[in-house]
């Protein structure tokens, strides 16, 4: 292989388009080869975005073509595992779109196939190479914090989108698209989810699945506890991500590009109660650009898609594949971020019943 690894795109979607940006930004790692879409009008728009590569209105045609030694599955959530099992079984590497799995069926199967699989996969959590989950880890790192007790993590987006039965954030139950909430909150705590309960409100397509809200309880082995939300079809200015971290050396609250930082006995006779408030993102700029952190080592420089965590994923991704390294985010940390979801959304089929959470690897 090249000092380039050739990336082909299936789906020519907003996150197919915009994972070809950022393919375009990376030429020390990545060129830009094929796209795929059965859709005219979004392989048209890709046309006239991306001239000079291959195009193919369907995705097995493209994984057929030869042009690429890795894909992206840019496809809606029902059948990212469905491609990238095609992909690995053709020995191509796969960067899989999250929600890793659409059931726990498809979470057995897709763990047996990465397992055996010659060809690298890797879970596409754009949301761990956040800038401030990079300062999470560092805080982990430096155990200012102590041992968590509770944390609140939530997902709030009203797209502003007209809201139609085909789009994939109305088309399943929101508690589902878990992963941009439980990655970062996964990686911070080292230890999976055992059990969860989940109640949802009325819902805004009388489908049974589009709920305006959703909240689950979620439990770890270690008795830590995660109030998790994700709403879809409430107004809001934009995607609201928070996370609070309640431990007992402090407390960090995490929201949109900015974090507080209380530590006990460090800060108590401040009249404002925070040590700290850091932004990650430059006053004025909504995205992109990076800012430096605690130290150098922490330094990240983003210019396109989600504050720079997609180019950081992208790059860390094609590295692996150039330098025969493992998967940097791996099969099992993807269905660990993503059985939870579809635990939840069956506890809210039941009010709320509370379910045990399965692994393929559980005993
Ligand atoms: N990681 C993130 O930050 C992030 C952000 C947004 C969306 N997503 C994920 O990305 C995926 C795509 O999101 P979107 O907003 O672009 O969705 P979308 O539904 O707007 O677009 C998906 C595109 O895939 C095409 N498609 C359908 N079947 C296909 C196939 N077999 N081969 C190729 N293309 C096919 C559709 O025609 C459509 O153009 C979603 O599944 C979602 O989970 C992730």
């Amino acid at each position: 292989m090249s000092k380039q690894v050739r990336i082909g795109i299936l789906g020519c979607g907003p996150r197919g388009m915009q994972m070809a940006y950022i393919t375009n930004l990376l030429p020390e790692c990545c060129v830009l080869t094929a796209m795929s879409d059965p859709d005219e009008a979004a392989l048209q728009k890709a046309k006239e975005a991306f001239p000079g590569i291959a195009f193919y209105a369907s995705s097995d045609a493209l994984l057929d073509s030869g042009k690429a030694d890795a894909v992206i599955t840019e496809v809606p959530p029902a059948i990212h595992t469905e491609y990238v099992v095609k992909a690995l079984d053709r020995g191509i590497h796969v960067l899989g779109e999250i929600p890793a799995v659409d059931s726990i069926e498809e979470g057995e199967y897709l763990w047996e196939k990465v397992n055996s699989a010659k060809a690298m996969y890797m879970c596409g959590s754009n949301p761990n190479y956040r800038a401030k989950t990079l300062f999470l880890m560092k805080l982990k790192e430096m155990d200012l914090l102590g041992k968590p007790a509770y944390i609140e993590t939530e997902y709030v987006h009203g797209t502003g989108n007209k809201v139609s039965r085909e789009n994939w954030r109305n088309a399943y139950e929101s508690c589902r698209y878990c992963t941009h909430s439980l990655g970062p909150v996964l990686q911070y705590l080292g230890e999976e989810f055992k059990a969860v309960s989940c109640m949802s409100t009325y819902d805004r397509l009388d489908n049974g699945r589009a709920h305006n809200a959703m909240a689950c309880l979620l439990h770890t082995e270690s008795n830590i506890v995660v109030r998790f939300l994700t709403a879809f079809g409430l107004p809001t200015y934009g995607p609201q991500h928070t996370t609070k971290i309640m431990a007992e050396k402090g407390i960090v609250t995490l929201y949109n590009q900015k974090a507080d930082l209380y530590l006990k006995g460090l800060n108590e006779f401040s009249s404002t109660n925070k040590l700290l408030e850091i932004p990650f993102t430059p006053e004025g700029s909504s995205r992109p650009m990076g800012l430096k952190i605690i130290d150098e080592s922490t330094f990240r420089l983003g210019n396109y898609g989600h504050n720079g965590s997609d180019n950081y994923m992208l790059k860390d991704f094609a590295e692996a594949i150039l330098n025969n390294k493992p998967s940097p985010l791996g099969i099992k940390e993807a269905l660990a971020m993503t059985l939870p979801g579809i635990y939840a959304a069956l506890s809210a089929r039941e009010g709320g019943a509370l379910k045990e959470i399965r692994y393929p690897w559980s005993k």
